[in-house]
């Protein structure tokens, strides 16, 4: 049975995005709209995965996404939430270094704070007072199950602990979006499901709650995305492969009826075979 759900106001625009690296194109005319979805009595976070063989893009694409590089062309745009909405809408902006949660592979963490003092430094420019800040704080932490680890430092943690605080570092400092590039290579199988435990607590935690990840696991991106944008380089005219990354595929896991299955089906694994087959044609 297919699950009911609405879409809402954008959340992510990307309109012709290029990027080019000194002369070099990178990526070119990327374009795709994601939308806040609204399911009945459960917080409905959106996650988006994005796919494709290695140098095709999908890291200058995050970097886009996060205002860490700026465009050659075209635009990211996120919904402004401090000014207030319009004929029902939420004004949109571009978007800039900070308003998106970026973890790269490396899980940069602060070396000489503890945990605990890394993630209340997260929230230095929430306005909130020191005992709220606290509050918060150890509720991520006994959540992420973080909390007998709070007075380490970072190279007294595991790979996959690394990964929760600098998960939790993103997600305090920066509001709704969480942009993971591979967040599951290099974790062993028991990581692996504690990441997929942390998707499932952003993902419900909040209905704007949006998480954008790149892997090279297929079958886990079908299990955990709703939304999967394949990057590869088009077919160009005279038929030869380009040699600029673009979108050239999209999935909406939403509207075939494979979003949100508690269990690996079937349906997944066409899926799988399709997505397989668009990335080495492109
Ligand atoms: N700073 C840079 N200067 C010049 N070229 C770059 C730079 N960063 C990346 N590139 C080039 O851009 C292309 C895309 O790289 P990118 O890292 O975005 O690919 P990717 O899809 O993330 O690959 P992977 O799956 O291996 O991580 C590659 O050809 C790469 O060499
Ligand atoms: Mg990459």
């Amino acid at each position: 049975m297919n699950i009911q759900y609405e879409e809402k106001d954008i959340i992510l625009q990307v309109e012709n995005l290029s990027i080019s690296y000194g002369e070099k194109v990178i990526i070119r005319d990327v374009n795709f709209i994601e939308r806040n979805v609204v399911r009945k009595e459960i917080n409905q976070g959106q996650v988006v995965a994005v796919l494709g063989r290695s140098g095709r893009g999908k890291s200058t694409l995050f970097r886009a996404l996060t205002g860490l590089v700026k465009p050659s062309s075209g635009k990211v745009l996120i919904p402004d939430y401090s000014q207030a909405p319009s004929n029902g809408m939420q004004p949109a902006k571009e978007v800039e270094e900070g308003d998106v949660g970026f973890v790269d592979q490396k899980y940069t963490l602060f070396r000489h704070k503890t945990i605990y003092d890394s993630l209340t430094f997260a929230l230095r420019k929430s306005g909130e007072k020191g005992s709220e800040k606290k509050e918060k704080v150890m509720k991520y932490l006994i959540e992420w199950g973080l909390e007998k680890v709070k007075d380490q430092y970072p190279n007294e943690l595991s790979g996959g602990q690394r990964q929760r605080v600098a998960i939790i570092e993103q997600l305090l400092s920066s509001g709704h979006y969480m942009v993971l590039d591979e967040p599951f290579s290099g974790l062993d199988i028991g990581n692996i499901q504690n990441a997929r435990q942390s998707f499932k607590l952003i993902e419900n935690g909040h209905d704007l709650n949006t998480i954008i990840f790149s892997t090279h696991d297929i079958e886990l991106a079908t299990e955990l995305a709703d939304s999967i944008y394949v990057m590869g380089y088009p077919r160009l005219d005279d038929g030869s492969l380009g040699t600029v990354g673009t979108i050239v595929r999209h999935f909406d896991l939403k509207a075939l009826g494979i979003a949100w299955r508690t269990e690996f089906t079937q349906d997944h694994l066409e899926l799988v075979k399709e997505i397989k087959s668009a990335m080495l044609a492109s």
